[in-house]
């Protein structure tokens, strides 16, 4: 018989309800034995939903729970250092949120509790577990399009956040804005195919001055060790229904991996396009099953990665996106406001990590721009 590992939920928010909802359904090698919120009436709302025996609102009483053998950390970001530090002092797996901290600070102590305690720590880049980004991993790690030297990342979406009191997003506290939330995931893809960054350039800029104290658009260039260059376009103020993009350029081929809606919210693949020279595209897109529970179980990326973080646990392997993954993005976010502010490129490893309140906080003095009281985001 499969040996479930006993999983603790630290955060029952927007998350836990929505796109982890299949993959604590159906994970066959964990179950989710409590769950904690601060927020009492989510931690009960989110076990009435998935029938987990028992719920707590103090993390010292999930961590004290024996059943408990690793936390699922869904708190926002500058909530990760306490429970994830924590667990591990109590001997607890983690499985950690991207992203994996506002501050390089945090994410060395994060993984620095994680060692010294030798449990397990994974950091949730789901995407690295969704089947069209592996195949693309997988042609450019066998040379299908040759040397890589550029990629071009798109990631725009209409999700104009109100300034709601319970949203952390693009609050001064939380450290950071879109970039730093949702820019988490095409710059760790960034580094997953290309390798290493050794320099970042960026600028940023805040479209809806009126709701947003952090970037809600950024434009960021990658310099990788192997000398090819990325580049991210980012912005939550696009009149879209959103759009993904990726494109890779190789000396023996171009592909274009394109989504009908951002992959984080779908289970089909992504359109996938290898062009050679200018006359031939081969068609690389993935099917896809009849039935949308065989999709799930087979596809959805968040179950994978759960899927992948009990078997690391119970096989005593290393997780395939560990917290080294989360710091080196949070350094590059780290980097990019920097060199935002600075106006000019950053080498890494960044040598300082300033407070960026004053630099978010004359970004947003000193906006041009006014999207008006009645943009209506569809989130
Ligand atoms: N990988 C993805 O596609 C994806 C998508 C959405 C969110 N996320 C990440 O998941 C995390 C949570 O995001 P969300 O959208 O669910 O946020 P949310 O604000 O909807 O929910 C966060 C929950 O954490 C609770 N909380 C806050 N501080 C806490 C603490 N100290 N201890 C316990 N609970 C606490 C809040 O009460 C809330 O219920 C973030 O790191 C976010 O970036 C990832």
């Amino acid at each position: 018989m499969t040996r479930r590992i006993g999983l603790g939920v630290v955060g029952c928010g927007g998350a836990a309800r929505t796109l982890y909802e299949p993959a604590f359904r159906l994970l066959g090698n964990g179950r989710i034995v409590a769950a904690m919120d601060v927020d009492e009436s989510r931690a009960r709302g989110f076990s009435e939903t998935y029938g987990v025996p028992k719920h707590y609102t103090r993390l010292e009483d999930i961590l004290r729970d024996e059943e408990v053998e690793a936390v699922v950390v869904l708190t926002p970001p500058h909530h990760h250092v306490e429970p994830v530090i924590k667990a591990a002092e109590h001997g607890k797996h983690v499985y950690c949120e991207k992203p994996f901290a506002p501050t390089i600070r945090e994410a060395d102590e994060m993984i620095e509790a994680c060692r010294r305690s030798s449990v397990k720590l994974m950091v949730g880049f789901m995407k690295r577990f969704n089947r069209s980004f592996r195949l693309v991993k997988k042609l450019i790690d066998g040379g299908e399009l040759g040397q890589v030297f550029e990629l071009r990342e798109r990631w725009d979406n209409a999700r104009i956040w109100k300034m709601g009191e319970d949203q952390y997003r693009l609050k001064l506290y939380s450290g950071g804005g879109f970039l730093q939330e949702d820019g988490s995931h095409p710059l760790d893809v960034a580094r997953w195919w290309l390798g290493e960054v050794k320099e970042v350039n960026a600028y940023v800029d805040i479209v809806a001055p009126d709701r947003h104290e952090t970037e809600d658009t950024a434009c960021v260039t990658l310099k990788h060790g192997s000398g090819a260059l990325s580049t991210l376009h980012i912005t939550m103020a696009a009149h879209t229904v959103g759009d993904e993009s990726y494109e890779v350029f190789g000396t023996r081929g171009t592909l274009v991996m394109r989504w009908l809606y951002h992959s984080s919210r779908s289970p089909e693949p992504a359109l996938i396009h290898l062009h050679r020279g200018s006359r031939e595209t081969v068609d690389l897109t993935l099917g896809c099953s009849w039935s949308p529970l065989a999709e799930l179980r087979e596809n959805w990326q968040y179950l994978k990665e759960l899927e992948h973080f009990c078997d690391c646990i119970i096989k005593d392997e290393e997780p395939a996106c560990k917290g080294e993954d989360g710091r080196a993005v949070v350094e590059i976010v780290n980097a990019a406001y920097l060199s935002a502010w600075r106006r000019e490129r950053v080498r890494l490893p960044l040598r300082e990590t300033p407070s960026f309140k004053e630099f978010f906080t004359r970004l947003r003095s000193e906006s041009r721009w006014e999207i008006g009281g009645d943009w209506v985001s569809w989130y």
